[in-house]
Protein backbone atom coordinates (compact mmCIF):
# COMPACT_ATOMS: atom_id res chain seq x y z
CA UNK A 1 0.00 0.00 0.00
CA UNK A 2 1.38 3.49 -0.97
CA UNK A 3 -1.20 5.49 0.11
CA UNK A 4 0.04 8.19 1.79
CA UNK A 5 3.74 7.72 1.58
CA UNK A 6 6.00 10.34 0.85
CA UNK A 7 7.45 10.19 -2.88
CA UNK A 8 11.03 9.05 -2.56
CA UNK A 9 13.61 10.13 -5.44
CA UNK A 10 16.43 8.72 -6.48
CA UNK A 11 19.34 9.87 -8.32
CA UNK A 12 22.38 6.90 -9.69
CA UNK A 13 20.76 3.67 -10.44
CA UNK A 14 23.71 1.45 -9.73
CA UNK A 15 24.23 -0.38 -6.97
CA UNK A 16 23.64 1.47 -4.47
CA UNK A 17 20.95 3.63 -6.25
CA UNK A 18 18.82 0.78 -7.04
CA UNK A 19 19.10 -1.01 -3.95
CA UNK A 20 17.84 2.02 -2.31
CA UNK A 21 15.00 2.34 -4.28
CA UNK A 22 14.13 -1.04 -4.56
CA UNK A 23 13.79 -0.95 -0.80
CA UNK A 24 11.90 2.33 -0.20
CA UNK A 25 9.02 0.53 -2.56
CA UNK A 26 8.89 -2.89 -0.61
CA UNK A 27 8.57 -0.19 2.47
CA UNK A 28 5.89 1.52 0.68
CA UNK A 29 6.96 4.43 -1.10
CA UNK A 30 6.59 5.44 -4.74
CA UNK A 31 10.10 5.65 -5.92
CA UNK A 32 11.47 8.31 -8.80
CA UNK A 33 14.54 6.96 -9.93
CA UNK A 34 16.70 8.79 -12.63
CA UNK A 35 20.07 7.30 -14.17
CA UNK A 36 21.92 9.24 -17.10
CA UNK A 37 22.43 5.86 -18.71
CA UNK A 38 19.56 5.43 -21.07
CA UNK A 39 20.32 2.06 -21.61
CA UNK A 40 20.03 1.11 -18.55
CA UNK A 41 16.67 3.53 -17.94
CA UNK A 42 14.92 1.25 -20.44
CA UNK A 43 16.35 -2.18 -19.08
CA UNK A 44 14.91 -1.28 -15.62
CA UNK A 45 11.76 0.03 -17.22
CA UNK A 46 11.19 -2.99 -18.80
CA UNK A 47 11.66 -4.90 -15.78
CA UNK A 48 15.16 -6.01 -15.95
CA UNK A 49 17.74 -5.92 -12.98
CA UNK A 50 20.58 -4.49 -14.31
CA UNK A 51 22.49 -6.03 -11.47
CA UNK A 52 23.34 -9.45 -9.64
CA UNK A 53 21.98 -9.04 -5.76
CA UNK A 54 20.09 -11.96 -4.20
CA UNK A 55 16.60 -10.96 -3.54
CA UNK A 56 16.60 -7.94 -5.98
CA UNK A 57 14.94 -9.16 -9.06
CA UNK A 58 12.26 -10.58 -6.89
CA UNK A 59 11.92 -7.50 -5.23
CA UNK A 60 11.94 -5.04 -7.65
CA UNK A 61 9.20 -7.63 -9.62
CA UNK A 62 6.98 -6.72 -6.31
CA UNK A 63 7.04 -3.59 -6.22
CA UNK A 64 7.04 -2.62 -9.95
CA UNK A 65 3.62 -0.54 -9.46
CA UNK A 66 5.35 1.99 -7.17
CA UNK A 67 9.21 2.44 -9.12
CA UNK A 68 9.50 4.72 -11.83
CA UNK A 69 12.68 4.78 -13.54
CA UNK A 70 13.63 7.86 -16.22
CA UNK A 71 16.22 9.82 -17.69
CA UNK A 72 15.21 13.12 -16.40
CA UNK A 73 14.90 15.17 -13.83
CA UNK A 74 11.77 16.76 -14.46
CA UNK A 75 9.67 14.25 -12.91
CA UNK A 76 11.68 13.28 -10.35
CA UNK A 77 12.06 17.30 -8.71
CA UNK A 78 7.88 18.01 -9.24
CA UNK A 79 7.28 14.59 -7.34
CA UNK A 80 9.77 14.44 -4.53
CA UNK A 81 11.11 16.52 -1.94
CA UNK A 82 13.52 13.79 -0.39
CA UNK A 83 16.44 12.93 -2.77
CA UNK A 84 18.39 10.25 -2.49
CA UNK A 85 21.74 11.01 -4.08
CA UNK A 86 23.78 7.71 -4.98
CA UNK A 87 26.14 8.65 -7.99
CA UNK A 88 29.55 7.12 -7.90
CA UNK A 89 32.43 8.58 -6.72
CA UNK A 90 35.14 6.92 -8.24
CA UNK A 91 39.12 7.68 -7.45
CA UNK A 92 40.97 9.92 -9.45
CA UNK A 93 44.36 9.08 -10.49
CA UNK A 94 45.73 11.14 -7.51
CA UNK A 95 43.41 8.65 -4.98
CA UNK A 96 41.57 11.53 -3.83
CA UNK A 97 37.46 10.64 -4.42
CA UNK A 98 36.02 12.27 -7.60
CA UNK A 99 33.19 14.40 -7.15
CA UNK A 100 32.66 15.63 -10.37
CA UNK A 101 29.58 13.82 -10.98
CA UNK A 102 27.96 14.65 -7.39
CA UNK A 103 28.60 18.67 -8.35
CA UNK A 104 26.45 17.50 -11.59
CA UNK A 105 23.45 16.50 -9.49
CA UNK A 106 23.86 19.44 -6.93
CA UNK A 107 23.69 21.93 -10.18
CA UNK A 108 20.85 20.62 -10.87
CA UNK A 109 18.96 21.05 -7.82
CA UNK A 110 16.73 23.72 -7.34
CA UNK A 111 17.28 26.08 -4.17
CA UNK A 112 13.58 26.61 -3.80
CA UNK A 113 13.11 25.51 -0.05
CA UNK A 114 11.06 22.62 -1.65
CA UNK A 115 13.76 19.67 -1.61
CA UNK A 116 15.86 17.77 0.40
CA UNK A 117 19.38 16.62 -0.96
CA UNK A 118 20.07 13.34 1.05
CA UNK A 119 23.85 12.18 0.00
CA UNK A 120 24.24 8.56 -0.03
CA UNK A 121 27.25 8.58 -2.06
CA UNK A 122 30.39 8.14 -0.15
CA UNK A 123 32.35 11.60 -0.21
CA UNK A 124 35.31 13.17 1.53
CA UNK A 125 34.53 14.63 4.90
CA UNK A 126 33.81 18.61 3.87
CA UNK A 127 31.65 17.96 0.90
CA UNK A 128 28.63 18.86 2.64
CA UNK A 129 29.52 21.79 4.52
CA UNK A 130 30.86 22.63 0.85
CA UNK A 131 28.10 22.46 -0.83
CA UNK A 132 25.97 24.05 2.19
CA UNK A 133 27.91 27.12 1.68
CA UNK A 134 27.43 27.30 -2.10
CA UNK A 135 23.97 26.90 -1.96
CA UNK A 136 22.44 28.27 0.95
CA UNK A 137 18.72 27.52 -0.19
CA UNK A 138 18.96 23.50 -0.34
CA UNK A 139 18.58 21.49 2.60
CA UNK A 140 21.21 19.02 3.29
CA UNK A 141 21.22 15.54 4.81
CA UNK A 142 24.19 13.27 5.05
CA UNK A 143 22.98 9.47 5.03
CA UNK A 144 26.02 7.01 4.31
CA UNK A 145 25.19 3.94 2.70
CA UNK A 146 26.80 0.58 4.67
CA UNK A 147 25.30 -1.97 2.58
CA UNK A 148 27.41 -4.49 1.42
CA UNK A 149 26.93 -5.84 -2.46
CA UNK A 150 26.65 -9.80 -2.12
CA UNK A 151 23.88 -9.28 0.85
CA UNK A 152 22.84 -5.65 0.19
CA UNK A 153 19.07 -5.74 -0.20
CA UNK A 154 19.37 -7.44 3.32
CA UNK A 155 21.62 -5.01 4.74
CA UNK A 156 19.00 -2.29 3.19
CA UNK A 157 16.32 -3.78 4.89
CA UNK A 158 17.88 -4.93 8.09
CA UNK A 159 20.92 -2.03 9.20
CA UNK A 160 22.97 -2.22 12.02
CA UNK A 161 22.57 1.33 11.97
CA UNK A 162 21.54 4.33 10.10
CA UNK A 163 23.78 7.23 10.50
CA UNK A 164 21.85 10.22 9.69
CA UNK A 165 24.12 13.75 9.42
CA UNK A 166 22.50 16.94 9.63
CA UNK A 167 24.02 20.35 10.60
CA UNK A 168 22.16 23.65 12.25
CA UNK A 169 19.09 24.74 10.20
CA UNK A 170 18.40 21.24 8.55
CA UNK A 171 17.01 19.28 11.31
CA UNK A 172 13.43 19.10 10.51
CA UNK A 173 15.26 17.42 6.95
CA UNK A 174 17.10 14.84 9.60
CA UNK A 175 14.25 14.11 10.94
CA UNK A 176 12.31 13.50 7.62
CA UNK A 177 14.65 10.82 6.43
CA UNK A 178 14.94 9.29 10.13
CA UNK A 179 11.37 8.64 10.13
CA UNK A 180 11.86 6.55 6.69
CA UNK A 181 14.71 4.64 8.07
CA UNK A 182 12.58 4.09 11.80
CA UNK A 183 10.48 0.91 10.12
CA UNK A 184 13.41 -1.08 9.60
CA UNK A 185 14.78 -1.09 13.40
CA UNK A 186 18.16 -0.75 13.44
CA UNK A 187 20.05 2.33 15.38
CA UNK A 188 19.64 5.40 14.10
CA UNK A 189 22.33 7.35 14.98
CA UNK A 190 22.10 11.17 14.45
CA UNK A 191 24.99 13.38 14.37
CA UNK A 192 26.34 16.64 12.18
CA UNK A 193 27.13 16.28 8.65
CA UNK A 194 30.90 16.03 8.73
CA UNK A 195 31.10 13.21 11.91
CA UNK A 196 28.30 11.58 9.21
CA UNK A 197 31.11 11.79 6.34
CA UNK A 198 34.14 10.67 8.56
CA UNK A 199 31.53 7.71 9.92
CA UNK A 200 31.11 6.39 6.47
CA UNK A 201 35.27 6.77 5.46
CA UNK A 202 36.56 5.46 9.08
CA UNK A 203 34.10 2.47 9.06
CA UNK A 204 35.53 1.41 5.73
CA UNK A 205 39.37 2.28 6.43
CA UNK A 206 38.84 0.00 9.60
CA UNK A 207 37.69 -2.86 8.18
CA UNK A 208 40.03 -2.80 5.40
CA UNK A 209 42.93 -2.61 8.05
CA UNK A 210 41.07 -5.64 9.67
CA UNK A 211 41.99 -7.59 6.70
CA UNK A 212 45.46 -6.52 5.86
CA UNK A 213 46.34 -7.14 9.66
CA UNK A 214 44.67 -11.08 9.71
CA UNK A 215 46.66 -11.26 5.85
CA UNK A 216 49.90 -9.87 7.70
CA UNK A 217 49.36 -12.74 10.70
CA UNK A 218 48.64 -15.74 8.12
CA UNK A 219 52.09 -14.53 6.64
CA UNK A 220 53.61 -14.93 9.32
CA UNK A 221 51.69 -17.92 10.51
CA UNK A 222 53.22 -19.66 7.13
CA UNK A 223 56.76 -18.55 8.49
CA UNK A 224 56.23 -20.11 12.09
CA UNK A 225 53.56 -23.59 11.33
CA UNK A 226 50.86 -21.82 12.88
CA UNK A 227 47.12 -22.19 11.15
CA UNK A 228 45.62 -18.53 10.86
CA UNK A 229 42.18 -20.71 10.43
CA UNK A 230 43.09 -21.62 14.77
CA UNK A 231 44.59 -18.15 15.24
CA UNK A 232 41.61 -16.48 14.13
CA UNK A 233 39.32 -18.16 16.01
CA UNK A 234 41.10 -17.66 18.94
CA UNK A 235 41.43 -14.00 18.62
CA UNK A 236 37.86 -13.72 16.76
CA UNK A 237 35.92 -14.97 20.28
CA UNK A 238 37.16 -12.15 22.31
CA UNK A 239 34.78 -9.55 22.13
CA UNK A 240 36.67 -6.71 21.86
CA UNK A 241 37.73 -8.33 18.34
CA UNK A 242 35.09 -10.28 16.92
CA UNK A 243 35.59 -12.69 14.29
CA UNK A 244 34.17 -10.48 11.31
CA UNK A 245 37.13 -9.35 8.90
CA UNK A 246 39.45 -11.68 10.26
CA UNK A 247 39.66 -14.01 7.22
CA UNK A 248 42.65 -14.07 5.65
CA UNK A 249 43.21 -14.20 1.86
CA UNK A 250 44.16 -12.58 -1.76
CA UNK A 251 43.45 -9.33 -0.26
CA UNK A 252 40.28 -6.52 -0.62
CA UNK A 253 38.60 -4.98 -3.69
CA UNK A 254 35.59 -4.10 -5.11
CA UNK A 255 34.19 -0.54 -5.49
CA UNK A 256 34.69 0.75 -1.55
CA UNK A 257 37.58 -0.40 0.30
CA UNK A 258 40.33 0.43 -2.09
CA UNK A 259 38.85 3.74 -2.87
CA UNK A 260 37.68 5.07 0.42
CA UNK A 261 40.93 4.22 2.32
CA UNK A 262 43.16 5.92 -0.65
CA UNK A 263 40.10 8.70 -0.22
CA UNK A 264 40.78 8.39 3.80
CA UNK A 265 44.38 8.91 3.03
CA UNK A 266 44.67 12.08 0.93
CA UNK A 267 41.47 13.66 2.51
CA UNK A 268 43.83 13.63 5.54
CA UNK A 269 47.11 14.39 3.44
CA UNK A 270 45.00 17.64 2.09
CA UNK A 271 44.95 18.44 5.62
CA UNK A 272 47.97 18.29 5.95
CA UNK A 273 47.65 15.04 8.31
CA UNK A 274 49.88 12.02 7.31
CA UNK A 275 47.67 8.88 7.85
CA UNK A 276 50.48 6.70 8.36
CA UNK A 277 49.14 2.97 9.34
CA UNK A 278 46.62 3.54 5.77
CA UNK A 279 49.68 3.65 3.76
CA UNK A 280 50.73 0.10 5.33
CA UNK A 281 47.07 -1.04 4.36
CA UNK A 282 47.15 -0.21 0.97
CA UNK A 283 50.76 -1.99 0.83
CA UNK A 284 49.88 -5.23 2.67
CA UNK A 285 46.47 -5.44 0.40
CA UNK A 286 48.59 -4.87 -2.94
CA UNK A 287 51.81 -7.57 -2.12
CA UNK A 288 49.01 -10.27 -0.52
CA UNK A 289 47.99 -10.49 -4.06
CA UNK A 290 51.02 -11.31 -5.66
CA UNK A 291 51.81 -13.97 -2.97
CA UNK A 292 49.81 -16.56 -4.81
CA UNK A 293 52.09 -16.08 -8.05
CA UNK A 294 54.94 -17.07 -5.19
CA UNK A 295 53.16 -20.04 -4.43
CA UNK A 296 52.39 -21.52 -7.75
CA UNK A 297 56.34 -20.50 -8.91
CA UNK A 298 57.61 -22.39 -5.65
CA UNK A 299 55.62 -25.66 -6.67
CA UNK A 300 55.77 -25.35 -10.60
CA UNK A 301 59.23 -23.52 -10.60
CA UNK A 302 58.80 -21.58 -14.19
CA UNK A 303 55.06 -20.34 -14.97
CA UNK A 304 56.12 -19.74 -18.49
CA UNK A 305 53.41 -21.83 -20.78
CA UNK A 306 51.67 -23.59 -17.57
CA UNK A 307 48.54 -23.46 -17.71
CA UNK A 308 46.32 -21.41 -14.42
CA UNK A 309 43.23 -21.54 -14.24
CA UNK A 310 41.10 -18.94 -12.39
CA UNK A 311 38.47 -20.30 -10.01
CA UNK A 312 36.11 -16.90 -9.72
CA UNK A 313 36.22 -13.90 -11.03
CA UNK A 314 34.33 -11.27 -8.91
CA UNK A 315 35.71 -9.63 -5.83
CA UNK A 316 33.01 -11.04 -3.94
CA UNK A 317 30.29 -14.44 -3.91
CA UNK A 318 27.25 -13.29 -4.73
CA UNK A 319 27.93 -10.42 -6.97
CA UNK A 320 28.83 -9.81 -10.66
CA UNK A 321 31.09 -6.89 -9.75
CA UNK A 322 34.40 -6.66 -11.27
CA UNK A 323 35.62 -3.57 -10.28
CA UNK A 324 39.20 -3.73 -8.35
CA UNK A 325 38.77 -7.49 -8.00
CA UNK A 326 42.23 -9.49 -7.00
CA UNK A 327 41.21 -11.56 -10.23
CA UNK A 328 42.29 -8.32 -12.30
CA UNK A 329 45.61 -8.36 -10.49
CA UNK A 330 46.12 -11.76 -10.61
CA UNK A 331 45.60 -12.54 -13.80
CA UNK A 332 47.52 -9.55 -15.21
CA UNK A 333 50.58 -11.09 -12.70
CA UNK A 334 50.50 -14.50 -13.91
CA UNK A 335 50.28 -13.35 -18.26
CA UNK A 336 53.87 -11.15 -16.99
CA UNK A 337 55.01 -14.41 -15.83
CA UNK A 338 54.37 -16.07 -18.80
CA UNK A 339 51.21 -18.36 -17.78
CA UNK A 340 48.52 -19.08 -19.85
CA UNK A 341 45.28 -17.84 -17.40
CA UNK A 342 42.17 -19.62 -17.96
CA UNK A 343 39.03 -18.76 -15.86
CA UNK A 344 35.25 -19.24 -14.66
CA UNK A 345 32.88 -17.34 -12.72
CA UNK A 346 29.10 -18.47 -11.68
CA UNK A 347 27.72 -14.75 -12.61
CA UNK A 348 30.75 -12.10 -13.41
CA UNK A 349 31.38 -13.27 -17.04
CA UNK A 350 29.57 -10.78 -19.10
CA UNK A 351 31.10 -8.02 -16.56
CA UNK A 352 34.97 -9.60 -16.85
CA UNK A 353 35.18 -10.30 -20.26
CA UNK A 354 36.31 -6.92 -21.20
CA UNK A 355 38.82 -6.39 -18.22
CA UNK A 356 40.40 -9.85 -18.89
CA UNK A 357 42.43 -9.09 -22.21
CA UNK A 358 44.22 -12.76 -23.11
CA UNK A 359 42.67 -14.75 -20.61
CA UNK A 360 40.33 -17.57 -21.66
CA UNK A 361 37.08 -17.75 -20.06
CA UNK A 362 35.30 -21.07 -19.98
CA UNK A 363 31.49 -22.09 -19.10
CA UNK A 364 32.15 -24.49 -16.35
CA UNK A 365 34.74 -24.95 -13.73
CA UNK A 366 35.39 -28.52 -15.45
CA UNK A 367 36.16 -26.72 -18.28
CA UNK A 368 38.57 -24.24 -16.98
CA UNK A 369 40.17 -27.40 -15.68
CA UNK A 370 41.20 -29.05 -18.47
CA UNK A 371 44.46 -29.92 -19.03
CA UNK A 372 45.90 -26.99 -16.28
CA UNK A 373 48.92 -27.17 -14.60
CA UNK A 374 47.26 -25.55 -11.05
CA UNK A 375 44.07 -23.89 -10.19
CA UNK A 376 43.68 -21.10 -7.93
CA UNK A 377 40.33 -20.43 -5.65
CA UNK A 378 39.89 -16.64 -6.18
CA UNK A 379 36.02 -16.39 -5.17
CA UNK A 380 34.61 -18.60 -2.87
CA UNK A 381 31.78 -19.35 -4.37
CA UNK A 382 29.13 -22.20 -2.67
CA UNK A 383 29.73 -23.90 -5.97
CA UNK A 384 33.00 -24.07 -5.82
CA UNK A 385 32.65 -26.24 -2.99
CA UNK A 386 30.38 -28.97 -4.04
CA UNK A 387 32.23 -29.30 -6.96
CA UNK A 388 33.11 -32.91 -7.65
CA UNK A 389 37.16 -32.96 -6.83
CA UNK A 390 37.94 -36.15 -7.78
CA UNK A 391 36.56 -35.88 -11.54
CA UNK A 392 38.16 -31.91 -11.20
CA UNK A 393 41.70 -33.80 -10.50
CA UNK A 394 41.58 -36.14 -13.63
CA UNK A 395 41.33 -33.72 -15.91
CA UNK A 396 43.82 -31.46 -15.06
CA UNK A 397 47.77 -32.09 -16.07
CA UNK A 398 48.95 -31.13 -12.49
CA UNK A 399 45.98 -31.40 -9.91
CA UNK A 400 47.61 -28.52 -8.18
CA UNK A 401 45.22 -26.02 -5.86
CA UNK A 402 45.99 -22.64 -3.92
CA UNK A 403 43.08 -21.60 -2.24
CA UNK A 404 43.52 -18.18 -1.98
CA UNK A 405 40.15 -17.87 0.66
CA UNK A 406 40.97 -21.02 2.52
CA UNK A 407 37.40 -21.69 1.62
CA UNK A 408 37.61 -25.58 0.76
CA UNK A 409 38.38 -28.50 2.56
CA UNK A 410 42.10 -29.34 2.45
CA UNK A 411 41.42 -33.31 3.70
CA UNK A 412 38.45 -33.27 0.74
CA UNK A 413 40.77 -32.51 -1.74
CA UNK A 414 44.23 -34.48 -0.77
CA UNK A 415 41.91 -37.49 -0.87
CA UNK A 416 40.82 -36.72 -4.21
CA UNK A 417 44.55 -36.74 -5.67
CA UNK A 418 45.20 -32.76 -4.99
CA UNK A 419 48.24 -30.77 -3.44
CA UNK A 420 46.69 -28.00 -2.00
CA UNK A 421 48.04 -24.94 -0.77
CA UNK A 422 45.98 -22.26 1.22
CA UNK A 423 46.78 -18.73 3.07
CA UNK A 424 48.55 -18.73 6.39
CA UNK A 425 48.98 -22.54 7.14
CA UNK A 426 50.85 -25.45 6.55
CA UNK A 427 49.83 -27.21 3.26
CA UNK A 428 47.55 -30.36 3.67
CA UNK A 429 50.00 -32.60 1.59
CA UNK A 430 52.78 -31.51 4.06
CA UNK A 431 50.93 -31.97 7.04
CA UNK A 432 49.74 -35.33 5.83
CA UNK A 433 53.31 -36.30 4.49
CA UNK A 434 54.85 -36.00 8.25
CA UNK A 435 52.89 -35.25 11.31
CA UNK A 436 55.96 -35.61 13.85
CA UNK A 437 57.82 -32.64 11.53
CA UNK A 438 54.41 -30.38 12.01
CA UNK A 439 54.95 -30.85 15.88
CA UNK A 440 58.61 -29.82 15.89
CA UNK A 441 58.05 -27.06 13.16
CA UNK A 442 54.99 -25.45 15.45
CA UNK A 443 56.97 -25.24 18.46
CA UNK A 444 60.48 -23.79 16.50
CA UNK A 445 60.26 -20.72 15.45
CA UNK A 446 61.89 -20.86 11.16
CA UNK A 447 65.06 -18.71 12.38
CA UNK A 448 65.94 -21.28 15.21
CA UNK A 449 65.00 -24.87 12.78
CA UNK A 450 68.20 -27.05 12.36
N1 LIG B 1 28.64 -0.46 -4.17
C1 LIG B 1 28.69 -0.52 -2.84
O1 LIG B 1 28.80 -1.59 -2.25
C2 LIG B 1 28.59 0.74 -2.02
C3 LIG B 1 28.31 0.63 -0.64
C4 LIG B 1 28.23 1.78 0.10
C5 LIG B 1 28.45 3.02 -0.50
N2 LIG B 1 28.74 3.09 -1.83
C6 LIG B 1 28.92 4.42 -2.43
O2 LIG B 1 27.72 4.76 -3.11
C7 LIG B 1 28.03 5.52 -4.30
C8 LIG B 1 27.46 4.80 -5.51
O3 LIG B 1 28.12 3.56 -5.64
P1 LIG B 1 27.58 2.44 -6.63
O4 LIG B 1 28.41 1.23 -6.38
O5 LIG B 1 26.12 2.37 -6.56
O6 LIG B 1 28.00 3.09 -8.04
P2 LIG B 1 27.52 2.64 -9.49
O7 LIG B 1 28.60 3.04 -10.42
O8 LIG B 1 27.06 1.22 -9.46
O9 LIG B 1 26.22 3.56 -9.74
C9 LIG B 1 26.26 4.93 -9.96
C10 LIG B 1 25.17 5.28 -10.92
O10 LIG B 1 25.05 6.70 -11.00
C11 LIG B 1 24.74 7.04 -12.34
N3 LIG B 1 25.01 8.45 -12.56
C12 LIG B 1 26.19 9.09 -12.71
N4 LIG B 1 25.98 10.41 -12.87
C13 LIG B 1 24.65 10.62 -12.80
C14 LIG B 1 23.80 11.77 -12.90
N5 LIG B 1 24.31 12.98 -13.09
N6 LIG B 1 22.47 11.60 -12.79
C15 LIG B 1 21.94 10.37 -12.60
N7 LIG B 1 22.68 9.25 -12.53
C16 LIG B 1 24.02 9.38 -12.62
C17 LIG B 1 25.59 6.09 -13.14
O11 LIG B 1 25.13 5.98 -14.47
C18 LIG B 1 25.43 4.79 -12.34
O12 LIG B 1 24.32 4.05 -12.79
C19 LIG B 1 29.54 5.66 -4.32
O13 LIG B 1 29.91 6.87 -3.72
C20 LIG B 1 30.01 4.49 -3.47
O14 LIG B 1 31.25 4.74 -2.87
C21 LIG B 1 28.79 1.98 -2.61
Amino acid sequence: MSEGKETIGVIGAGWVGLVTASCFAELGHPVVARDIVAEKVEALSRGETTIHEPGLDEQLARNAGRLTFTTEMGELLERARLIFVCVDTPPTRSGDADLSRVRAVVGELPEDGNHVLVMKSTVPAGTGEAIRRDRPGLAYVSCPEFLKEGSAVEDFMHPDRVVIGADAGDEGPGDAVAALYEPLGGAIVRTDVASAEMIKLASNAFLATKISFVNEIANVCEEVGADVGEVARGMGLDQRIGSAFLRPGIGYGGSCFPKDVSALKMLAGNTGYHFQLLNAVIEVNELQKRRVVQKLAGRLGSLVGKRVALLGLAFKPQTDDMREASSLVLAARLQGEGAEVVAYDPVAMDAARDLLEGVELCDSPLAALEGADAAVLVTEWPEFAALDWRAAAGRMAQPLLIDGRNFLDAEELISAGFQYEGIGRQSADDRHSSASSVARVQSTPRSLRP
